[in-house]
């Protein structure tokens, strides 16, 4: 493996070296170990560093920490850390250990062990290798399932029968993997995979740990091809019992997938979308408000999430042919779209792309989304305004006059606010 590690960026060489060293002090011996060495090994890039260590693994991140004056966050429960060093580079501790699991999808019992139990543990023989670091070892592979000759001839192989009862969540892991490098299921795994879906244990094993999955599926690079992927094998009633991959949901899903990536065009310098949840949105669009509701409480999605899907599933048809009027004004517009959130506003693009709608979103995010006035509370305050809920009234109503053209500078919005207090009761003077 020294090749494949001679590859790596010197200050990561530089580190493995150091994490050698300080496991040596202890008298403890480390290894690089499962997504890491899999891509290594397939020239992916890949720096977020997984170690485990024979012995306690909180000493020796503690220990490494200190000596790098890095960042250490440490989980006790599951007996591992995360070392951080500056902006890049981080490392995944675990004390290796043994598993086993005392029902079908049930959290396992976990014991301390040595590199080849906590390989045993693992999901796939591609990532069930590990890297001897330690003294005259450094480079050599660990691979008592032949993971190598796996990830030559591209094939995704669970470890044992069992694999996918023990735990299901790797059926979603199997098919994310399979997608990301282009590999095949192997026969007997599939065939097992099958199996798991017709037990369903999908719908046994802990929603939160299949939801963590879903979405990491979602992150990935074309998810609508993962999707698919996951409908034929295993079909989406472990999301809700009636939810199916239908034309028009998949016809739904590109367009979401256009949209998206014409936003990360156009609109690169705006916040980072969720796209995943823009996927998921779309993914749940067959599904009854009350249908929805209910998966995402059973998948413990949090607020902002759960806000974010049920304010596009409320959208009706009264939202949409009055932002499908070409002659509705820039303020109607503004009030209509500020309330949602961009992946929201993205998948109404998505699924009603009148003209109307399309023109509405893309001025709202090119325009009036980032509009602000000039005016505030100071000068109120020194045209003599008394302080109170009127001023928000009034930094609407120029709002609204900027957003319809009426006003454009300082002076035009002073110039009608003392229209405003002028004209109207309620804005009273100091
Ligand atoms: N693992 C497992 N079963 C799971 C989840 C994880 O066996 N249900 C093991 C795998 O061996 C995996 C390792 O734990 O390599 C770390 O998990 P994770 O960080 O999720 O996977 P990576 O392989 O690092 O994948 P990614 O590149 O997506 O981060």
């Amino acid at each position: 493996m020294k090749k494949y590690l001679k590859k790596l960026p010197k200050e990561v060489q530089d580190f493995i070296h150091l994490i050698a060293e300080v496991a040596a002090l202890r008298g403890m011996r480390v290894y690089l170990i499962g997504g890491f060495v899999r891509d290594l090994m397939l020239g992916a890039k890949n720096l977020d560093l997984d170690i485990v260590v024979e012995g306690d693994g909180i000493i020796f991140a503690e220990d490494l920490a200190g000596r790098l004056k890095a960042r250490l966050i440490k989980h006790r429960r599951f007996a591992t850390a995360t070392v951080i060093i500056g902006h890049n580079l981080k490392v995944d501790i675990a004390t290796a250990r043994s598993e086993t699991y005392p029902e079908p999808a049930a959290l396992p019992l976990v014991e301390p062990g040595c590199v080849n139990e906590d390989l045993k543990r693992r999901d796939f023989t591609i990532n069930a290798m590990a890297i001897d670091i330690n003294g005259s070892s450094y480079g050599s592979l660990v691979d008592i399932f032949a993971g190598k000759n796996d990830l030559a001839k591209k094939k995704i192989r669970i470890l044992h029968d069992l694999s996918f009862i023990d735990d299901p969540t790797r059926i979603l892991r199997a098919v994310r993997f399979e997608k990301r490098y282009n590999f095949r299921i192997e026969p007997r795994t599939l065939k097992l995979l099958k199996a798991a879906v017709r037990k369903k244990m999908l719908e046994i094993v802990q929603p939160q740990r299949v939801r963590d999955e879903l979405i990491l599926l979602l992150k990935e690079n074309d998810p609508i091809c993962r999707l698919k992927r996951l409908h034929n094998l295993v079909g989406f009633s472990f999301i809700n019992r009636r939810l199916k991959l239908t034309k028009s949901n998949y016809q739904l899903l590109k367009s979401a997938e256009g949209e998206i990536s014409w936003y990360n065009r156009v609109h690169s310098r705006r916040r980072p979308l969720d796209s995943w949840l823009i996927y998921f949105m779309a993914l749940l669009d067959p599904l009854s408000v009350a249908d929805t509701q209910e998966v995402c409480a059973k998948f413990v999605l949090r607020k902002g999430e759960e806000k974010r899907i049920l304010s596009y599933k409320k959208i009706d048809k009264k939202f949409i042919s009055e932002l499908s009027n070409l002659r509705l004004k820039p303020s109607r517009i503004f009030q209509l779209l500020e309330p949602l959130s961009y992946e929201t506003i993205l998948l109404i693009k998505a699924k009603y792309g009148s003209p109307g709608v399309r023109k509405h979103i893309e001025e709202f995010l090119k325009i009036y989304n980032g509009m602000r006035i000039y005016i505030s509370g100071h000068h109120l305050q020194s045209l003599g305004i008394e302080p109170g809920p009127v001023y928000q009234e009034i930094f609407t109503k120029v709002l609204e006059a900027k957003l319809n053209g009426l006003v454009k500078t300082e002076q035009e919005e002073l110039a009608l606010i003392k229209e405003l207090t002028k004209t109207e009761t309620g804005y009273g003077k100091a």
